[in-house]
């Protein structure tokens, strides 16, 4: 699997690559070394070697570090009362430990980017209006110059070329709810900048769509099943609903089973739903309720609902014949402050939280919980088959730290035109394009150049 193509060879070949190429490269790291250690002295020739040659005790100088080719160079100094020795000239690179290959991308921090996005709302025109935060006045853009640092190593940007030539041919479908449509929009604008992609499909409300990259004969899908199981749903796009959610828990949203045999590569997830008014059944047979007027059936919790929801997902998926890749996209929390979408909630953050800031949050590490314990099982037996082609896209840490990323009020053009004394609906639950999603693309584009 992988980017399979040309120079993206699996990590085994390219540390064989690396090891073949060694003679040009060791002559380019001991001429980097001996800069280096040549800047020590020159810095220890000025006042600072003052400072230093007055200090009795032996000093580890500051290791010198530089980055060539994802290989690094480390000069060690020890300085004793004005005599320098050079104690070792050594580097570590990909052949000794290849982190990159084993790095865990779900776990880091934020940290600047002064590079920025890498399309705007003037250059895709991708970015439905919800999420057009720009065009809708969103008056700061500093939530724009973060890139996401997993500890231990780098996620590369998206580089929509590399993808497309990949892909040649290939259908890749998203499957979920409404932040896989926000999910896809960033998808496409990152390719558009490379082709442009044609709608060859739509339903009628818009929800499920999909595009065709014609010079690269790549389709990309995007289809609505918001609870992956079959559901009877009551609501305007407001989220007005006149009756009762009615939940098959048992039987698959056959708006994405059926299409199956057609997907090359699925992101999918589930959830944001769960939480409301609901009846399951399983079986055919009313089995409870969450929040229900009708004390007579049993309450149930929507968590339930949801693991056994996911369970059946991951048992249609493992137990095909048809074998996509597919990534499982882990919970993606909202943001609300002093209140809820209902009840006046905002998200007026402009910085992301740092590691730790985002405080407990029970209710989203719950469903996080759920998600990863469902996966296990099904990954596991996913392996067991042989198949391994069941991955975790797990984007909810990096999600989580950023507060600043919602459309919050610019979901609608120029919000306070109308002066601040008219209520705004707020939205801390969708994300701004460009925005801290993009990075979700990123991580994909890693995890299948890893593969
Ligand atoms: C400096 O170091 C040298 C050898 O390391 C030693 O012989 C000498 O006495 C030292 N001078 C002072 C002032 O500490
Ligand atoms: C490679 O890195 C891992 C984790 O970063 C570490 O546990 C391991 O000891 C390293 N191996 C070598 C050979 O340095
Ligand atoms: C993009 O957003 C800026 C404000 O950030 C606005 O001035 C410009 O008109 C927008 N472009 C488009 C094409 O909507
Ligand atoms: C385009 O890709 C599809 C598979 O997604 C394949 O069936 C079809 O033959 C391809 N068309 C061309 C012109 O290569
Ligand atoms: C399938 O999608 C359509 C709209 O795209 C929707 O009306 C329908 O309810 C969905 N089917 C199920 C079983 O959810």
């Amino acid at each position: 699997m992988g980017l399979g193509m040309g120079d993206q060879t699996p990590a085994s070949q390219r540390k064989a690559a690396a090891a073949a190429g060694g003679g040009g490269l060791a002559a380019l790291k001991l001429l980097l070394c001996v800069l280096l250690v040549g800047l020590a002295l020159r810095l220890l020739d000025g006042p600072s070697a003052y400072l230093l040659s007055d200090t009795a005790t032996a000093t580890a100088a500051p290791e010198g570090e530089v980055a060539s080719d994802g290989a690094r160079v480390h000069a060690s100094t020890v300085v004793s009362n004005g005599t320098m020795l050079i104690t070792a000239c050594f580097w570590e690179d990909e052949m000794t430990n290849d982190s990159r290959w084993s790095c865990d991308l779900s776990h880091g921090e934020w940290v600047p980017d002064s590079l920025g996005p890498s399309y705007t709302n003037g250059s895709c025109r991708f970015i439905e209006m919800p999420q057009n935060c720009m065009t809708n006045g969103r008056p700061d853009s500093g939530y724009l110059y973060w890139r996401w640092k997993p500890y231990g190593c780098d996620v590369p940007r998206f580089e929509g070329e590399k993808f497309l030539e990949a892909m040649r041919g290939k259908h890749w479908a998203l499957i979920g709810d409404s932040i896989l449509r926000n999910h896809v929009q960033s998808l496409l604008c990152l390719l558009a900048k490379v082709e442009e992609p044609t709608q060859v499909y739509h339903d009628r409300t818009f929800k499920s769509r999909r595009w065709h990259f014609a010079s690269h004969n790549i389709t990309v899908s995007l289809i609505w099943a918001p609870f992956l199981v079959e559901a009877e749903i009551f609501e305007d796009d407001d989220g007005r609903s006149t009756s009762e959610l009615q939940l098959h828990l048992d039987i698959l949203d056959s708006n994405w089973t059926r299409q199956w045999n057609s997907f090359d590569y699925v992101v999918i997830s589930t959830g944001q739903w769960f939480p409301k008014t609901a009846v399951y059944w399983e079986d055919g047979v009313l089995t409870g309720c969450h929040y229900c007027k009708n004390k007579n059936i049993a309450e149930l919790t929507f968590e339930y609902a949801f693991r056994k929801s996911l369970r059946k997902a991951f048992q249609f998926i493992t137990s095909s014949p048809h074998k996509p890749v597919v990534f499982y996209r882990t919970w993606s929390p909202s943001h609300f402050e002093n209140g809820e979408w209902s009840s006046g909630g905002t998200c007026k953050r402009t910085v992301p939280f740092k590691p730790g800031e985002a405080g407990d949050r029970e209710s989203d590490k719950k469903m996080w919980r759920i998600e990863r314990e469902e996966f296990a099982k099904a990954a596991a037996h996913d392996r067991s088959n042989n198949a391994g082609r069941l991955k975790l896209l797990d984007t909810f840490e990096l999600s989580l730290l950023r507060p600043d990323g919602h459309s919050g009020p610019y979901r609608t053009y120029h919000p306070f035109d109308k002066g601040t004394t008219s209520k705004v609906q707020n939205d801390c639950l969708h994300w701004c394009l460009p925005g801290p999603i993009d990075a979700w693309n990123d991580i994909i584009m890693e995890m299948l150049e890893m593969n």
